[in-house]
Formats: structure tokens, C-alpha cells, sequence
């Protein structure tokens, strides 16, 4: 395995989004990230089913839901039928993780749990082995373009400890302010996966910054494999 790259369409031309996924698709992203928004989890309302529905059909590479909605489980049922390959809710946002976990398995999705900067990460203790995927957020969710929070490397480096402890095969996606000039500390401190929505769609040549992204990732990963 090495380093993936998960696009933002958050940050794409909504009236362009089958060309712009075509476009990062060509440009060797593994997973479209699909940020969902409902304007109560976070204060601001982005797109919902029907538009995962339209992307399943013309996307070339697995479609990663990251819900920021309050009670998601109403609706992991409708992402996964519309053709999500992994959806992440968040831990803030239900009182019953455990059971929206296997929900979204037993669907045939993988799960994954997403986690704000200021949540404890103990609180995915219980719940690790369990998991596909961790979207640690580097940023408040919300927005796309915001600034990297600093403290998120020390974050990973104890998500990734959380994980080994706790037996699970997790991968960390790193969610927020991810750009080529940090990806190779982000990997390093423990990033299996890096979504990007500005540093790609909001850059003078999306395709170049992909591959810069990918370059700084496999930095990252080798000086962490050699550690
Ligand atoms: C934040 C979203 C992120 C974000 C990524 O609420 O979950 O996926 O938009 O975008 P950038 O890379 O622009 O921070
Ligand atoms: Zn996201």
C-alpha cells in the first residue's frame, strides 16, 4: 500500500463536477471525498443524495462520503443505496455509533468515524477495531480553503498509537488545509490518507498538484516506514 489521494469536490465547479472528477480521476486520485452538509452538524449546506447518486454513475474511482450531518443514521442507508463505497459519519454527531457502524458494513459500505479537533480521541477507543476508515479533521469542518490546525501531527501520531493498541487495520485519512507543502510531515506523523480540496481544485493546475501531493506523500511514507 501506499499513500492515497482523496479530492475534495467541495472546492470543484458544482456546475462541472462529472468533468472535474473526470478531471482528478486522470490525474490519479484513488477516492473522490464528498463532503456532506447539512446545515445544523456545520453552519454551512453543500449537496446530499441525489448528487452522490449522479457521481456513482460517472465516477471512475470510489465515491468517500464524509457526512457532517446531525442524526446520520436516516440516512447512511440512502449514500450507501446511491452508491457511496465508504461513508464516515461523524462521532459527535450520534449517540449510537456502534450500531451505525455495523449498519453501514452490513449495507456492503465501509465504515468510517470522523473526529473534530477539539474531541478526544479516547472516544474512538471502543469503536477502532471496528473501522475501515478515521477522518481525523485538521480543521473544523465547515468550509473548504481554511488553515491547517498545527496540533493535528501530535493528534495523528496518537490516533496511529490508538489504532496499533487497540488491534485495528484503520486507515487515517487527514481531512482540512492539506496542501503539497505539508503532506510529507502529515504522512509521516501517520496520514494513510490525504484529502484535498483547495490545494487541487483552487490550483492554477489541478493535475500538477496531484502529483505533487502524491511526491510529498511518498516522502512522508518512506521516512515513516524507515523510522
Ligand atoms: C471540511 C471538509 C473537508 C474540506 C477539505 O469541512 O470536510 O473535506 O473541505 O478542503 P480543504 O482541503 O480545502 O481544506
Ligand atoms: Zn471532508
Amino acid at each position: 500500500m501506499s499513500v492515497r489521494i482523496a479530492p475534495s469536490i467541495l472546492s470543484a465547479d458544482f456546475a462541472a463536477l462529472g468533468r472535474d472528477v473526470a478531471m482528478v480521476a486522470a490525474a490519479g486520485a484513488d477516492w473522490i471525498h464528498v463532503d456532506v452538509m447539512d446545515g445544523r452538524f456545520v453552519p454551512n449546506i453543500s449537496i446530499g443524495v441525489p448528487v452522490v447518486a449522479a457521481l456513482a454513475r460517472v465516477s471512475p474511482v470510489p465515491l468517500d462520503v464524509h457526512l457532517m450531518i446531525v442524526e446520520p443514521e436516516t440516512y447512511v442507508d440512502a449514500f450507501v443505496q446511491a452508491g457511496a463505497a465508504s461513508v464516515s459519519v461523524h462521532v459527535e454527531a450520534t449517540d449510537h455509533l456502534h450500531r451505525l457502524v455495523h449498519r453501514i458494513r452490513e449495507l456492503g459500505a465501509r465504515p468510517g468515524v470522523a473526529i473534530n479537533p477539539a474531541t478526544p480521541l479516547e472516544t474512538l477507543t471502543e469503536i477502532a477495531a471496528d473501522l475501515d476508515i478515521v477522518i481525523l479533521m485538521s480543521v473544523n469542518p465547515g468550509f473548504g480553503g481554511q488553515a491547517f490546525i498545527e496540533r493535528s501531527y501530535d493528534r495523528l501520531r496518537r490516533l496511529r498509537d490508538l489504532l496499533d493498541r487497540q488491534g485495528s487495520a484503520a486507515v487515517i485519512t487527514v481531512d482540512g488545509g492539506v496542501d503539497p507543502a505539508r503532506a510529507e510531515a502529515v504522512v509521516e506523523a501517520g496520514g494513510d490518507v490525504l484529502v484535498a480540496g483547495n490545494a487541487v481544485f483552487g490550483a492554477a493546475d489541478p493535475t500538477a498538484a496531484m502529483a505533487a501531493l502524491r511526491a510529498a506523500g511518498a516522502r512522508g511514507w518512506q521516512a515513516r516506514g524507515s523510522r
